[in-house]
């Protein structure tokens, strides 16, 4: 079975196309991204209706590329898959609409996808694949929760974000240090010249005894620690506190994930969502499994962040698991917002 992805939920547009025969493992063929980084940087920030208007120009051109490149034709394609929440919602309308229009051209049927289904799933695009049930940690930029995971479509949430996401804090942190848009990459990158002791910032909910997380106070710390800098804080203040911000969030995420593997017994760990590209929360997290026995699983580097390949691998394995309630045409939605897991 062809299955063609399509993700517009936020700032990337992205298409693929994964071969699912039977109950065999789904094969990525191809996918294709654009990032709208260079159009939305000189906001400090996404635009949702440049957002959109970029979706409508990218997805066909995209769309093509993916078919040339897995060697196959639209008319090939058995199911149209498309990411229909949470995210924007004029971008994910964008999305929506193509896949739909595409399913009645082509009398095939569509699956609305979970954005987050299609991060937490994203691990299996790599291998070796991660195997049922696990604890996972699925840090993006809206999102931060750890959930245990018996199988495709049954998640359980352990614990989660009271306020900001561990992506919006790197974000924030980043905008406080003038790094600009996207925060976390930058922020990352400047850490890596600065020391993470140089000075104290709090490690919110560290001892809780829960396994949930708040970062709203981080931001304030931060900006508290910047303006004792002075008016003109020199490269080093900088750097320092960009490593600072980094450790502190990277902390209480590696504190929470191995209180969640503890509890829960399990020997496998996914981490999934574009924090999930941090070098410094691979470290720590590839450490603390060495030590502790159990097996660490990331989507591979380049579909960490949004891609159009983890939602057609969320629907074709919702497909092999029986779950997919796929349709044929008729009116559609979108869903801005929508939770993945109740606890
Ligand atoms: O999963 P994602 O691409 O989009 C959402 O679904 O939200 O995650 C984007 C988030 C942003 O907050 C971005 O700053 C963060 O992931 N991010 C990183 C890194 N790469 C992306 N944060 C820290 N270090 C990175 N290397
Ligand atoms: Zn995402």
């Amino acid at each position: 079975m062809l299955v063609l992805g399509i993700e517009t939920s936020c700032d990337e547009s992205g298409v693929a196309l994964v071969d699912a025969a039977g109950q065999g493992r789904p094969r990525l063929l191809a996918h294709a991204l654009h990032s709208q980084v260079k159009l939305h940087e000189a906001y400090g920030g996404v635009v949702p209706e440049l957002a959109s208007r970029d979706h409508v120009r990218r997805i066909v051109p995209l769309l093509r590329q993916v078919l040339g490149d897995a060697g196959r034709t639209l008319d090939q394609v058995e199911l149209v898959a498309y990411t229909q929440g949470p995210g924007l919602a004029g971008a994910l309308l964008v999305g929506a609409g193509v896949a739909e229009a595409l399913g009645a051209a082509l009398q095939r049927p569509t699956l609305p996808v979970h954005h987050l289904e299609g991060h937490l799933l994203s691990p299996f695009l790599g291998s070796p694949q991660p195997r049922f049930p696990f604890v996972a940690l699925l840090v993006s930029g809206g999102h931060t929760q750890l959930m245990r995971v018996h199988g495709v479509g049954r998640y359980e949430l352990l614990g989660e974000t009271i306020d900001d996401a561990a992506g919006e804090a790197f974000d924030k942190s980043a905008k406080l240090l003038g790094l600009g848009y996207p925060g976390g990459p930058a922020l990352a990158r400047l850490a890596e010249q600065g020391r993470d002791d140089a000075v104290a910032l709090p490690r919110p909910l560290l001892h809780s005894g829960d396994l949930d997380f708040s970062f709203a106070g981080l931001k304030t710390a931060v900006m508290t620690r910047l303006r004792g800098f002075g008016p003109a804080p020199t490269p080093t203040q900088r750097a320092d506190l960009a490593a600072c911000a980094q450790a502190a969030i990277v902390d209480v995420l590696v504190a929470k994930t191995l209180r969640a593997m503890k509890d829960s017994g399990l020997p496998q760990l996914v981490v999934a969502g574009g924090v999930g590209a941090n070098r410094r929360l691979r470290q720590q997290l590839d450490a603390a499994a060495a030590r502790r026995g159990f097996v660490v699983h990331y989507p591979p580097l380049d579909l960490c962040t949004d891609n159009g390949a983890m939602i057609a691998m969320a629907a074709a394995m919702r497909v092999q698991a029986g779950l997919a309630q796929a349709r044929r045409g008729g009116s559609f939605e979108v869903r801005p917002r929508w939770p993945l897991a109740q606890g």
